[in-house]
């Protein structure tokens, strides 16, 4: 595979492997992508923006302000299919998870919508050190994707972790991830995701602590691999980060029900990633419910399941659900798997300290209906999302 057509944005920070982002953007150009070069000041120490801007092709930014004109750092956000920061110092991954925006560099991270990759470049002491792998986890779990360092001579003479990936490598990474995004084109896919409100009257309303972001995630994976994504996402404060996802915001069980049939039979793929309400109000007050002497009871009937319907009328579809158990986990997932004839499903655990609601990372098993348990560690919910496609392609047809 080339990368053809690839736009890139090939970002450049302060360290003495700056010189060899020459050469990943010739490889790059090579390969078929269309470049644009950003580049913090200190990087224009160890290698010049002409020779960057001569192999690009194109104008290098450097400054969010230009003399008197000013550099528009969400549009080059937005342009771009994909970021690589290389290299990437110890300052600007840190600079990087803060959320600081004090150059161009940062300031296009910080907009960008797309995959970003980052290849670190510094010496053994600062690689080694505890901050440096804070930071690295934490760009992991923000859904950056690390291209790690390589061992050998570094500039100060010792030896060890802390190079930068070769240029070689790094395009070797870059083709594999654009590949990877191949392997759902032309597919079909709805998601679930969030809570749902069930109306009590017009200001009240049942619901639950779902935040939404593993479904956003598997959206934003599912579409990353190509798919059309549906995302039928209940009342959340999160959004997916591509704007080509289909997002039908709901409220309640049954506006997730009737959403979901709406599109179910062109899909191949479906996951229940919502925390779909059990129960709602029998009826829904015209007006507030106001408060009287003594204690209220509410009557409660039935949601529609939205997860067991669509397992009813599944022909070609990978059906895949959600537990969220708080006892007896196993068994629940397995009759869930059974009763609502899912292919697989993804348990959550509760007593995961750092998995489930709320949390960027989560911890999952996956049960499959061949009889499979697939443990997996503690991962950003991204990484979690990969890992159910992963599955969801050993049953596709
Ligand atoms: N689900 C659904 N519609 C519902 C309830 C659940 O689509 N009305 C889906 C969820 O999105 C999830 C799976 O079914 O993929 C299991 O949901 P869960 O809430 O864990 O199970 P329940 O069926 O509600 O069972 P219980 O209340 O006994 O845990």
């Amino acid at each position: 595979m080339s990368l053809h057509s690839k736009k890139i944005i090939l970002a450049i920070s302060g360290s003495i492997a700056a010189y060899k982002a020459a050469f990943l953007c010739r490889l790059l150009i090579k390969q078929g992508a269309e470049v644009k070069v950003v580049m913090t000041k200190a990087a224009t120490q160890f290698i010049s923006a002409l020779t960057l801007s001569t192999l690009s092709k194109s104008k290098v930014h450097i400054d969010i302000m230009d003399d008197d004109s000013w550099n528009n750092h969400v549009e080059l956000g937005l342009w771009a299919d994909l970021i690589i920061i290389a290299p990437a110092t110890a300052n600007t991954l840190s600079k990087m998870v803060s959320g600081q925006a004090d150059n161009m560099l940062l300031a296009v991270y910080l907009s960008a919508k797309c995959p970003v990759m980052f290849a670190p470049a510094m010496d053994l002491d600062m690689w080694k050190h505890p901050s440096t792998k804070n930071n690295l986890q934490a760009l992991k779990e923000y859904g950056n994707i690390l291209i790690d360092v390589e061992s050998g001579e570094l500039a100060s003479g010792l030896v060890g972790d802390g190079r930068m990936a070769e240029p070689i490598n790094i395009v070797r990474y870059i083709k594999e991830h654009f590949n990877k995004s191949q392997r759902l084109k032309s597919k079909v896919a709805l998601v679930t995701a969030g809570p749902t409100h069930e109306a009590l009257d017009p200001v009240r309303f049942l619901g639950n602590k779902s935040s939404g972001k593993m479904g956003i995630a598997l959206a934003e994976a599912l579409y990353e691999e190509g798919a059309e994504v549906h995302l039928i996402l209940g009342p959340s404060n999160h959004r997916p980060q591509h704007e080509g996802i289909i997002l039908k915001p709901v409220k309640s069980a049954q506006e997730m029900f009737d959403a979901c049939h709406e599109i179910f039979e062109k899909c191949d793929i479906a996951i229940m990633a919502a925390a779909v309400a059990d129960y709602r109000p029998t009826s829904i007050s015209d007006q507030k419910i106001k408060k009287k002497e003594g204690d209220l009871n509410i009557e409660l009937e039935r949601t529609p399941d939205i997860a067991a319907s669509l397992g009813k009328i599944k022909n070609k579809q990978v059906l895949v659900g959600f537990a969220l158990e708080t006892n007896n986990e196993e068994a629940n997932a397995k009759r869930k798997l059974e009763k609502k004839n899912f292919d697989f499903i993804v348990l959550n655990s509760m007593q995961d300290k750092n998995a489930t609601f709320g949390h960027d990372t989560n911890k999952v098993t996956i049960y499959t209906d061949r009889g499979e348990i697939l443990p997996y560690e503690l991962k950003s919910k991204k990484e979690v999302a990969f890992d159910i496609i992963d599955q969801t392609l050993k049953y596709l047809a």
